[in-house]
């Protein structure tokens, strides 16, 4: 394995930094421990999550590699970085729902928790000043961001995900409610899979209990940090049973 040398700050958000390294196709992708809600309104220190969502992601990218999925996900460095393929992010949120939650619930007035029979598949446009709106296929294509190409694929690869990790989770008694993903170009132009998938990107429920496994606790509720902090534990401590 080659040595990796980590370079220069290329980008910061709100809970990754990536780093250039001595490849100029790989990346180091380092977690933070900040969470954030309501588009970085609410913001805290939550020490230590970084390691936490580190090790989460890099659980389900490799498993979503071992099943044919292209991700930008090459391997764990450290507790709190990963080495990737260098991607141009596409500045969309891909988010699929399998169950009626968060803003579909409120945009739609229908209540949380209906099941959909066919997974519902949104966009929303990557854009600080304008607070992510929800946009369609066609607002991408005029913005530029993507052609339907590039769209109809990305389509057809979250469905795969989604009808991967719902079995993941589900073996694991964690409904998979809903996710974010987002994806970039590499410098051959392919699409692949990139920023994380975790308890931050997801809305995981027990299967049993109905409980709430993921950062909607610090979104929605006056949770104590270390309850949010116990519930991510509790996804990793899941995932790691084989
Ligand atoms: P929403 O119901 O708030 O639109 O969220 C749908 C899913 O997308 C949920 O699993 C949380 C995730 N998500 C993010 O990862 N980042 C975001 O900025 C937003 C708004 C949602």
């Amino acid at each position: 394995m080659s040595c990796i040398i980590k370079k220069n700050l290329l980008l910061e958000g709100k809970t990754k930094k990536i780093y250039t390294t001595n490849n100029p196709i790989e990346v180091l992708i380092h977690h933070k421990d900040d969470i954030t809600a309501l588009n970085g309104l609410k913001k805290k220190l939550l020490q230590d999550k970084g390691i936490l969502n580190n090790e989460i992601s890099t659980l389900i990218f490799k498993f979503l590699n071992s099943c044919g999925i292209k991700t930008h996900f090459i391997r764990k460095k450290n507790n709190r970085e990963q080495l990737c393929h260098k991607v141009d992010i596409i500045p969309l949120e891909f988010v699929v729902r399998n169950i009626v939650s968060g803003s579909m619930s409120k945009r739609l007035g229908v209540r949380e928790g209906i099941d959909l029979y066919n997974p519902i598949f949104e966009i929303f446009y990557k854009n600080d000043q304008l607070k992510d709106p929800l946009i369609n296929d066609h607002h991408a294509v005029f913005l530029k961001i993507i052609s339907y190409e590039e769209l109809n694929t990305i389509y057809g690869i979250i469905s795969k995900i989604n009808h991967i990790l719902k079995k993941y989770f589900l073996d694991k008694n964690i409904i998979l409610v809903d996710f974010k993903t987002e994806f970039g170009r590499n410098h051959k132009n392919e699409i692949l899979l990139s920023d994380e998938i975790s308890p931050d990107t997801c809305r995981f429920w027990d299967k049993i209990t109905m409980k709430k496994l993921d950062k909607d606790l610090f979104r929605m509720e006056k949770k104590e940090k270390e309850e949010v902090f116990d519930i991510y534990m509790e996804i990793l401590k899941r995932l790691n049973v084989s």
